[in-house]
């Protein structure tokens, strides 16, 4: 299994409740080695150039207004199987549905106010990786 790098993002409902230093500590008991961490505050154009892929959804609206509410941490992992292994770690979209012990389950409240993001594939990692650290080679 290769090692891989994926993007993180502590949304703005995790940030507000204080869950930050929880979230990371598991992503660190989990063996994720954290190659870069920012914490900042999205401008709507950061938020809608970062989630473009879904700007025709119903809910692009409401997902990029609830991500520039209050500041995000970003941080790119690096992992063997990092996508994946981060996507178990988070538990599904909906926290109603993440399994039990995930950062979803956890800290996730609703679809929208679900704690954390993750990259879906090594496409979309290298975009969003690349969005937030350019600086990462
Ligand atoms: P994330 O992994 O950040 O990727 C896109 C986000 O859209 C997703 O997490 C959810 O938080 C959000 N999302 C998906 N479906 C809905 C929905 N029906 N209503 C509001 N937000 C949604």
């Amino acid at each position: 299994m290769a090692i891989e790098r994926t993007l993180a993002i502590i949304k703005p409902d995790a940030t507000r409740a204080k869950n930050a230093g929880k979230i990371i500590d598991m992503i660190e008991a989990h063996g994720f080695t954290i190659v870069g961490m920012k914490k900042m505050q999205l401008t709507r154009e950061q938020a809608e150039q970062f989630y473009a892929v879904h700007k025709a959804r119903p809910f692009f609206g409401e997902l990029t207004e609830f991500m520039v509410s209050g500041p995000v941490i970003v941080m790119a992992l690096e992992k063997e199987n990092a996508i994946a292994q981060w996507r178990k770690l988070m538990g599904e979209t909906n926290p109603a549905n993440a399994a039990t012990g995930t950062i979803r389950k956890l800290f996730g409240t609703s679809i929208g106010d679900n704690a954390v993001h993750g990259s879906d594939s090594p496409e979309t990692a290298k975009f969003e990786v690349s969005f937030f650290f350019p600086e990462l080679k």
